[in-house]
């Protein structure tokens, strides 16, 4: 018979303590540890009423036998299944993360809509909305008619049975957060709740070879609730993220058992639905003006894409005793050596001079190889001359005013080029050759503003 010992979970990241405490010694919060008995020899948290099944050892693996076709479930989108690698797997789960209001609802039901015309058996539990909310939002997306299954449910008990009885391919579990185990001890929306259900839903998910999406919401610190006790659970994590106020939409993934991480899906939020973004690279470049002083252009690597930023500067004289340095979207540190080196190596004046900097789009640049494009920027600003509208400007800056090479230069120059651009400054150390592009290889800061036509004294 089972031991029953007492242990003590963190209500806020769900470590699993042996003993009280004021404090979890995890997370250094206070009062959120509570009691729950386990059986010492289960090493888990699972309900009582679950069954145990027998494992056995495989000694031979007959890879022949592995069907590698029915992997991957196509989501309909292109942008999507880029993400993903292809699509959904069979057998998985996948956890969206993402702030309320984002798009996560619209995304999977536009989804599921997809996969259920091309006959895949569809299931979309609710735990968030009404019936009426949900076909409200169909019939926004232009559906009349769609063949997926839909179920309004919390309880994990509930959702499981009918799970088992509709049979499903796919399912959408909207969101995990509000599924409860009503066996369970701690509240609903707790840590151990959310953990529980999603371990079990997982289990059903693989036993049923079932493409399981789990939807969660973000905290207010950019985490899921709570934090990170999901991500270990789930095969795929991804983040769908943007601002509320833009129609831009970013689907991130973060990590992926069955395919790369890092890739991006990148989608525009109309008013019937979300839309593949066409032209993802220089989405951020629509609203530029050329032949403006202070505007370089830089190839910036998103995950494994690139996305063409406009970096602007602004430099004036300042009308204060202190001179001000404002950076939005860059670090500010990295400005404050980038404008040191051009006082120093350069022999530029800028201590009487206020620098504005931004990177248009709300994109925050924490990439080295953006350094020579903010110099750049500065120096067009300040001497009020247009860098030519054709250049993308990319390399790290040293103390010195050296130029290093850039990771990926290749293939940032590459993208530059399919948008139409036909002159990169890059380090010197930059040996590739991409079609349509001229490179200007340049050892140092001095020789990258003369290409870029910027005179100083
Ligand atoms: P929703 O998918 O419900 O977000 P989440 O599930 O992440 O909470 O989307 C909510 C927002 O999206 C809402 O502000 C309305 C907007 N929206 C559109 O702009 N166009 C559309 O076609 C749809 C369905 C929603
Ligand atoms: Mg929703």
């Amino acid at each position: 018979m089972a031991k029953i010992r007492t242990q003590y979970i963190c209500e806020r990241c769900g470590t699993v303590h042996i003993q009280w405490s004021g404090r979890c010694n995890s997370c250094g919060e206070w009062n959120t540890l509570y009691e729950q008995a386990a059986a010492s020899n289960s090493g888990g948290t699972r309900s009582a009423g679950k069954s145990k099944s027998k494992s056995s050892i495989c000694d031979s693996l007959d890879l022949g036998s592995v069907d590698l076709s029915q992997q991957a479930i196509s989501t309909g989108s292109f942008e999507f299944d880029r993400a993903l690698g292809g699509g959904l797997t069979p057998g998985s789960v996948t956890l969206i993360g993402g702030e309320p209001g984002i798009g996560k609802s619209t995304l999977l039901t536009q989804f599921l809509a997809s996969a259920g015309s091309d006959g895949h058996r569809c299931l979309y539990v609710s735990a968030e909305e009404s019936r009426s909310q949900i076909a409200g939002r169909i019939c926004r997306l232009g559906g009349s008619e769609i063949s997926i299954g839909i179920l309004i449910a919390s309880e994990l008990q509930d959702i499981e049975e009918q799970i088992l009885s509709y049979k499903p391919q796919i399912v959408v579990i909207d969101s995990i957060q509000t599924v409860y185990d009503y066996l369970a001890p701690s509240p609903a929306g707790s840590v151990t709740q959310v953990r529980e259900c999603a371990t079990r839903l997982s289990d059903l998910a693989k036993s049923g070879n079932i493409a399981m999406v789990l939807v969660g919401h973000v905290t207010k610190d950019g985490t899921l609730a709570g934090p990170r006790v999901l991500e270990h659970l789930v095969d795929t994590v991804v983040y769908f993220e943007g601002d509320r106020d833009s129609y831009l939409r970013v689907l991130r993934v973060i990590k992926h058992r069955f395919g790369p991480v890092g890739d991006l899906g990148m989608f525009e939020m109309g008013s019937f639905g979300l839309v593949d973004l066409e032209n993802a690279t220089g989405v951020h470049l629509v609203d530029r003006v050329e032949g403006q002083a202070g505007s370089v252009v830089f190839p910036a690597l998103d995950g494994r894409r690139v996305i063409l930023t406009e970096v602007q500067a602004l430099v004036v004289p300042t009308s204060s005793e202190q001179p001000r340095r404002v950076a939005t979207g860059l670090e500010m540190n990295r400005v404050l050596l980038l404008l040191a080196v051009l006082e120093k190596k350069i022999g530029l004046r800028l201590y009487n001079k206020d620098v504005f900097l931004s990177v248009a789009g709300g994109i925050r640049l924490t990439d080295p190889a953006a350094d020579l494009a903010t110099i750049t920027a500065v120096v067009s600003s300040l001497n009020d001359q247009p860098v030519d509208p054709s250049f993308v400007v990319v390399g790290e800056v040293g103390l010195g005013g050296e130029i290093r090479s850039a990771s990926n230069a290749r293939q940032r120059l590459a993208e530059a080029s399919r948008l139409g651009f036909t002159t990169g400054i890059v380090g010197s150390t930059f040996s590739d050759s991409v079609a349509g592009m001229l490179t200007l290889r340049v050892k140092d800061v001095r020789s990258a503003l003369g290409y870029a036509s910027l005179t100083f004294c």
